[in-house]
């Protein structure tokens, strides 16, 4: 398998002394005595976003915003991606593969997380990496999207879209009766999946016109949803 090779560093963050200083010292933040070395596959490659982004970087705690980062790219066909990573900020607690918001690095969703403890020298990570998943789509789309009316104050048309719920509200489950004879999901069928309908054409029998739903994203979150549908998990 041919290695796409990708030899950057990561850009560490400066941070200007506060010491009250004319000429203020530029000071290099405490790196660790590691490097890492990351070999990524992709699956399901329809679904690599165009809007939102996908980093490799290193974050701490709870935050989710990362510490310092690179983009990833698209792969092209089968091909790997390799990142060898050093300068990793020392406070950081964990390496990931996150899926970033479109306006800032805020984290949506963690593809795959390393820990960092009691690391040191080198780590080697290979993985393949699901661009389909459900959780992704939870977490990318019905959270923070849907579940204000799909879940906490109430189940518009009976369905609930909450984390643990949705999967079951969805797949295989027929819509309400007045909407459409279909199944709200179908795997393996965009035909035959009504939440497709109601998100892209504006079924006549919803109400609510949820295609423009200010937060939704045509490409990305369609296209996720669509890959999702069709692929195999
Ligand atoms: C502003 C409130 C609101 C938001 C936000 C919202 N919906 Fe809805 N949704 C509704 C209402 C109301 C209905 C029922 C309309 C009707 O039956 O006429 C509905 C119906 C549906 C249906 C049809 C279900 C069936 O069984 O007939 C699907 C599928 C659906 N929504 C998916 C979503 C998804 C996915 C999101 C997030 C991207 C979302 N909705 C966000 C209000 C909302």
């Amino acid at each position: 398998m041919k290695l796409n090779k990708i030899l950057l560093p990561f850009v560490a963050l400066l941070v200007a002394c506060d010491s009250g200083d004319i000429y203020p010292e530029k000071k290099k933040i405490e790196e660790m005595n590691l490097r890492v070395n990351a070999v990524f596959e992709f699956n399901n490659e329809t679904a690599f976003p165009q809007n939102y982004r996908i980093v490799w970087g290193a974050f701490v705690g709870t935050s989710p915003y990362p510490l310092a980062f690179e983009i990833v790219a698209k792969p092209d066909g089968k091909e790997t991606t390799h990142y060898v990573s050093t300068s990793i900020p020392r406070i950081a607690t964990f390496m990931a593969l996150a899926l970033v918001e479109k306006n800032e690095n805020k984290a949506r969703y963690f593809f795959k997380k390393f820990p960092l403890d009691n690391v040191s020298g080198e780590m080697n990570i290979s993985e393949t990496v699901d661009l389909a998943a459900f959780e992704r789509v939870q977490a990318q789309v019905f959270t923070p999207q849907c579940i204000l009316c799909h879940g906490g104050g109430g189940f518009a048309a009976g369905l609930d879209l909450t984390e643990g719920k949705a999967y079951n509200n969805l797949v295989g489950v027929p819509s309400h009766p007045d909407n459409s004879p279909k199944n709200r999901v179908t795997k393996g069928s965009l035909q035959n999946s009504f939440l497709l309908d109601v998100l892209v054409d504006r079924p006549p029998t919803v109400t609510t016109n949820h295609t423009t739903l200010s937060t939704l994203d045509a490409i990305d979150d369609i296209n996720l949803i669509r890959t999702w549908i069709m692929a195999e998990n």
